[in-house]
């Protein structure tokens, strides 16, 4: 396997303009993935640079090392999760960082990894774990949570308009016996789902196996305290650029933005500010960024990417 193959990085030139590595200082990749955004950052950082990569998940972190092990000591890897980025990075008596990026979800890798059951396309146990080594996986979802529980995340992590169907005929069909399979638990979506709906858009069980996966790796539980953990370590004009794939994160990561730059809590009709609350960061993002029409033909898991950036005041 290529580093090209393990996973495509979205929006690298994007990235590389948001984050201006070649202004030196400390930059933080908190999920490393492949390491591709990586290896463009540490190629243009000026020889007193350093980047720390961050992934929770083993295969990534082995993956990124051998990629990137010829940059010597400007390159530091961490295991873990950038949920604890802060204690991660005072473990390594750092204090601020020049430039952050997160490009959140899973990598191409861990989807077309079978054994891993992120896809519904490949038969597979139900796990889905980012991190092969935490005890919750997707089989204890499926077949532990309640109607309300399975409907609920279906709904909020999934988006599904059927949310309620296809939680019931989860808790039905495990009654016989549990469902540890991917293929079969794709299907059993598909038959709850109503004929019409089915022939339109991606597979029908795309959207309950995002929120599966969602919950099984708490995607969204602490994004907000990360955003804002990341933006506490900024170092002033510190760049903190993030990719999302789903409206739930980049709803997430627009609102949290926006109360870095306008964090006013006063009437809109007062004359004047007396909150005292002062802006610490500017937007550099208005809107979205998003792949180009020609990456998007290249590589399809970039045509839901949202890139959103903010600089530190
Ligand atoms: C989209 S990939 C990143 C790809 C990378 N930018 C590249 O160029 O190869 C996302 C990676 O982030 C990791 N990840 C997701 N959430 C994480 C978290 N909370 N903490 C640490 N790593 C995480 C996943 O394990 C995966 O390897």
């Amino acid at each position: 396997m290529t580093n090209e193959t393990y996973h495509v990085p979205i929006m690298l030139n994007e990235v590389l303009s948001l984050l201006q590595p070649s202004r030196g200082g400390v930059f933080v990749d908190g999920t490393l993935g492949g390491g591709g955004h990586a290896e463009a950052v540490l190629e243009r950082l000026p020889q007193s640079g350093r980047l720390i990569g961050i992934d929770r998940d083993a295969d990534a972190i082995a993956e990124a090392g051998k990629r990137l092990l010829r940059f010597g000591n400007a390159f530091t890897v961490v295991r873990g999760n950038f949920f604890q980025m802060k204690s991660l990075l005072e473990g390594l008596s750092i204090q601020r960082a020049d430039g952050i990026l997160l490009d959140l979800g899973v990598s191409s890798h861990q989807l077309d990894e079978k054994a891993r059951g992120f896809s519904y396309n490949e038969d597979a146990p139900l796990d889905m774990r980012m991190d092969a080594s935490a005890p919750f996986r997707a089989y204890d979802v499926v077949n532990g949570y309640s109607f309300e529980e399975l409907a609920r995340i279906i709904r909020e992590y999934g988006e599904e308009r059927y949310a309620g169907r296809v939680a019931a005929s989860i808790v039905k069909a495990r009654e016989k016996a549990a469902l540890d399979s991917t293929v079969e638990l794709a299907q059993l979506i598909k038959n709850a789902i109503p004929a019409a709906t089915r022939r339109e858009g991606p597979h029908p069980a795309r959207r309950t196996f995002q929120a599966l996966r969602i919950e099984v790796n708490g995607e969204l539980e602490g994004l907000k305290k990360a955003v804002d953990d990341a933006h506490s370590l900024l170092a002033p004009n510190g760049v903190l650029a993030i990719i999302t794939f789903h409206s739930l994160e980049d709803r997430i990561v627009k609102l949290t933005f926006r109360e870095y730059e306008n964090p006013c809590t006063c009437d809109p009709r007062a004359p004047m500010c007396i909150c005292g609350k002062k802006p610490t960061a500017r937007i550099l993002t208005k809107k979205p960024l998003v792949a180009s029409e020609s990456e998007q033909e290249e590589n399809s898991r970039s045509r839901s990417a949202k890139l959103r950036a903010i600089q530190k005041l």
